[in-house]
């Protein structure tokens, strides 16, 4: 079944340089990108799209994080997308991160994992609602040219 998600390259990741590794790790597992961008979320951006964890301890650190520098925001499609990105994204704690995963590579700490991979095809699309527009989705087959 051909699905969507969304995905978040953190700013620690951007700022360490990792972008186009990582979206090499996205492009070589099969995902198709079909909208890309790169955003700096204000604190009223992140609060709102980390809502359902406001009432949580680490909540404030991590909104501070996320409004520390740029991201990378990007929708993706593949067969299975929301397991298979889950899966190459790893663990939330890049500590118990499986050996090649992106948060084992790329992750610091918990709040400053990396990357960011949508749970479910509902809330991935609410995610990416977020950031891009209807008409900012392109539905592109990648095939070789002949
Ligand atoms: P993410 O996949 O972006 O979704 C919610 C984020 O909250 C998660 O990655 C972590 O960065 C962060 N998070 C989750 N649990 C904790 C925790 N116990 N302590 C600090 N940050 C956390």
């Amino acid at each position: 079944m051909e699905e969507r998600t969304f995905t978040i390259i953190k700013p620690n990741a951007v700022a360490a340089g990792a972008t186009g590794r990582i979206v090499d790790a996205f492009l070589r597992e099969g995902f198709r990108i079909i909208a890309m961008r790169l955003v700096c979320m204000s604190r009223n951006d992140a609060e709102k799209f980390y809502a359902v964890h406001r009432h949580k301890a680490f909540f404030d650190e991590l909104v501070d994080f996320m409004t520390s520098g740029a991201c990378v925001v990007l929708l993706l499609e593949r067969e299975h997308a929301v397991a298979q990105l889950r899966r190459l994204v790893g663990d939330t704690d890049p500590a118990r991160a499986e050996e090649g995963t992106l948060r084992r590579m790329y992750g610091e700490s918990v709040t400053r994992n990396a990357v960011h991979a949508s749970d479910s095809v509902e809330n991935a699309r609410i995610e990416a609602s977020r950031f891009f527009r209807e008409e900012e989705i392109i539905e592109v087959r990648y095939r070789p040219q002949r």
